[in-house]
C-alpha cells in the first residue's frame, strides 16, 4: 500500500521533467549523456520527495485511524510526524469537527440523563408501549405500584381497549377502571399515542396512570356522612312534625296529652340541638387540624375540672370515679377547649356505657420515651377505664368513624350521636398525638390518648 503510493507519487513528480528531458534529446538540444544524467537525478529527487509524500499521508491515516478509536495518544503521536501543512491544517479541522460532535454527544448524553431521572422522579406510573403491546419501560413509580401485577393491569380489557385506540389513530384515551389483584384499586388511565416523525404506524403508546382509589373513598365518605347526617338529623324532626300535628289536631284541647308530649319533643329538640353542636365542633376540629396547637397546657388541672362536673351523673348511676394525676405529668402544647372535650366524651362513654354501680378510673401520667413500646415517645398519656360490658374486637377498628354505634339502639337512647369518639380521634390527630383503645368483653374498655411533649418550652 504504502510502496504503491511511493511509486505512484514518484512517477507523478518524475514524469514531467522526463519527458522533458526526452524531448529535448530527440531534438538534439541535449546531449544523450546529459539526458541520462538528468533523468537519473530527476528520477532520484522524485523518488525521495515521494518517499517523504508517502510517509506523511501513512502518518496521517495512522492518526485518522486512532481518532475512529479514540485513541488520543496515538492520534498525536502520529499527528506530530506530520510536516506537511496542508496534511497538517487538514488533520486539525478534523479534530476540531471530532471533538465539537463528541461536546455535542456529551451534552445530549447529560439531556437523556435528566429526562430519564425526572421520568423516574414523576409520582404518576408511568408505563412506554412498543407497538406490538409489549413494555419498553416503566418509571419507578409503576415499578412500586404495580411490582409483579402488571401483567393483571396489562391484561385488563378497558385498559387493552384504550391502549388499542390510542394506538389506532383516535387521539389519547382516557379511562377509569378497578383492578382487583392484589388490592381493590380505582385506577385512571391516559394512553397517548407518540407517533414519532418517520416511523411506521403503529405508534408507541405512552400511559400515564393515577390511583383515584383513596379519592374516591374520600367521595363514598363524603356522601355517606351527609347521608347519616340527614338521617340522624330526620329521625327526631319527624317525630316533632308528629308531635306539632297531633298537638294543632287531636290533641288540641288535652292539656294532660300536651303535658305528657312536651318533655318528649323538648328532649328531640335537645337531640338535634347536641347533633348539629357536635358536627360543628368536629368541623371546626378538621378545619385546625393541619395547625397542631403551640401553647403550653397542664392538662392535670383540665383533667380535674371535668372530672367533677361529672360527679352527679357517676352518682346517678351509682358508679364510683377514681382520678389520678400525676404530679410529674409535663405541660404539653394543647388546645385547652379541645382537650376538655375529649375528657368530656370519654367520661361520657363511660358513664353512659359502663356498668351500673361500677368503677371507671381516669388517670393521667407522664410517658417516658421507650422504643418498641407504646407510646414510644415522650409526652403524656391520659387513660379513661372502665369496668362495663366491654365493645366486642370486630367493632374496634371502626369506632371513631362518624356515626359509627356498637349498639345503635342503646347509643340513641343514651342520647348518643355517634360523633363522640369522632371527635376525640381529630382532637387527638390534631395534637400529632395517638389513640388507643382495648376493650374485653365482659372485662371493660380501656382509651388510651397519647400527646407528644412537643419542642422543649423557652425559658421564661
Ligand atoms: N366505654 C365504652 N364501653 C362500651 N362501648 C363503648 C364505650 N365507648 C364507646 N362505646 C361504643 O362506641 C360507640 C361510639 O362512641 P361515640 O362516643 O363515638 O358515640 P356515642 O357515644 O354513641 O355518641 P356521642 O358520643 O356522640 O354522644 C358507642 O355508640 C358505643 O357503642
Ligand atoms: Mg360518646
Amino acid at each position: 500500500m504504502r510502496a504503491t503510493l511511493w511509486l505512484s507519487a514518484s512517477l507523478l513528480i518524475g514524469a514531467v521533467p522526463w519527458l522533458l528531458l526526452a524531448a529535448l534529446a530527440a531534438a538534439g538540444r541535449l546531449s544523450a549523456p546529459l539526458a541520462v544524467a538528468g533523468i537519473a537525478l530527476t528520477a532520484a529527487a522524485a523518488a525521495a520527495l515521494g518517499g517523504w509524500w508517502a510517509s506523511q499521508i501513512a502518518a496521517m491515516q495512522q492518526a485518522v485511524r486512532h481518532l475512529a478509536t479514540e485513541d488520543t495518544e496515538g492520534f498525536h503521536r502520529h499527528a506530530e510526524r506530520i510536516r506537511l501543512p496542508s496534511l497538517g491544517h487538514v488533520l486539525r479541522s478534523l479534530l476540531r469537527i471530532v471533538r465539537g460532535f463528541e461536546a455535542k454527544l456529551g451534552r445530549a448524553e447529560q439531556r437523556l440523563q435528566t429526562l430519564e431521572a425526572i421520568i423516574d422522579l414523576l409520582p404518576n406510573p408511568l408505563l412506554l408501549l412498543k407497538p406490538d403491546g409489549a413494555v419498553a419501560r416503566t418509571n419507578a413509580a409503576a415499578r412500586a405500584a404495580f411490582g409483579k401485577d402488571l401483567p393483571a393491569l396489562l391484561r385488563h380489557p378497558s385498559f387493552r381497549a384504550a391502549v388499542d385506540r390510542a394506538a389506532s389513530g383516535a387521539g389519547p384515551q382516557h379511562v377509569e377502571l378497578s383492578l382487583v389483584v392484589p388490592s381493590l384499586r380505582d385506577l385512571e388511565v391516559t394512553a397517548i399515542p407518540l407517533a414519532r416523525e418517520g416511523a411506521a404506524p403503529p405508534p408507541e403508546v405512552l400511559v400515564v396512570l393515577a390511583d383515584r382509589t383513596r379519592e374516591h373513598a374520600v367521595e363514598r365518605m363524603r356522601a355517606d356522612f351527609v347521608a347519616n347526617a340527614s338521617h340522624e338529623l330526620r329521625t327526631p324532626l319527624a317525630s316533632l312534625i308528629g308531635f306539632i300535628e297531633t298537638l294543632r289536631g287531636p290533641a288540641a284541647d288535652d292539656p294532660e296529652a300536651q303535658q305528657r308530649f312536651l318533655p318528649i319533643m323538648a328532649e328531640q329538640a335537645e337531640r338535634m340541638n347536641r347533633l348539629i353542636d357536635d358536627l360543628l365542633q368536629l368541623s371546626r376540629v378538621e378545619l385546625l387540624e393541619h395547625q397542631p396547637p403551640t401553647e403550653r397546657v397542664d392538662i392535670g388541672q383540665l383533667v380535674a375540672r371535668v372530672a367533677a362536673g361529672f360527679e352527679p351523673r357517676f352518682a346517678g348511676r351509682q358508679m364510683r370515679l377514681e382520678i389520678s394525676v400525676d404530679p410529674a405529668t409535663p405541660e404539653v402544647p394543647a388546645d385547652a377547649e379541645q382537650i376538655i372535650q375529649v375528657v368530656q366524651n370519654l367520661l361520657d362513654n363511660a358513664v353512659k356505657y359502663g356498668k351500673e354501680g361500677g368503677c371507671v378510673r381516669l388517670s393521667l401520667a407522664p410517658a417516658e420515651a421507650s422504643p418498641g413500646s407504646w407510646p414510644s415517645k415522650e409526652g403524656l398519656v391520659l387513660t379513661v377505664a372502665d369496668d362495663g360490658p366491654g365493645i366486642p374486637r370486630q367493632h374496634l377498628p371502626r369506632l371513631t368513624e362518624r356515626f359509627y354505634r356498637v349498639d345503635k339502639g342503646r347509643s340513641r337512647q343514651a342520647g348518643g350521636t355517634g360523633l363522640g369518639l369522632a371527635i376525640v380521634k381529630h382532637v387527638v390527630n390534631r395534637h400529632r398525638g395517638q389513640l388507643v383503645i382495648e376493650s374485653q368483653e365482659g372485662v371493660g374498655s380501656t382509651f388510651r390518648v397519647w400527646l407528644p411533649q412537643g419542642a422543649a418550652p423557652e425559658a421564661a
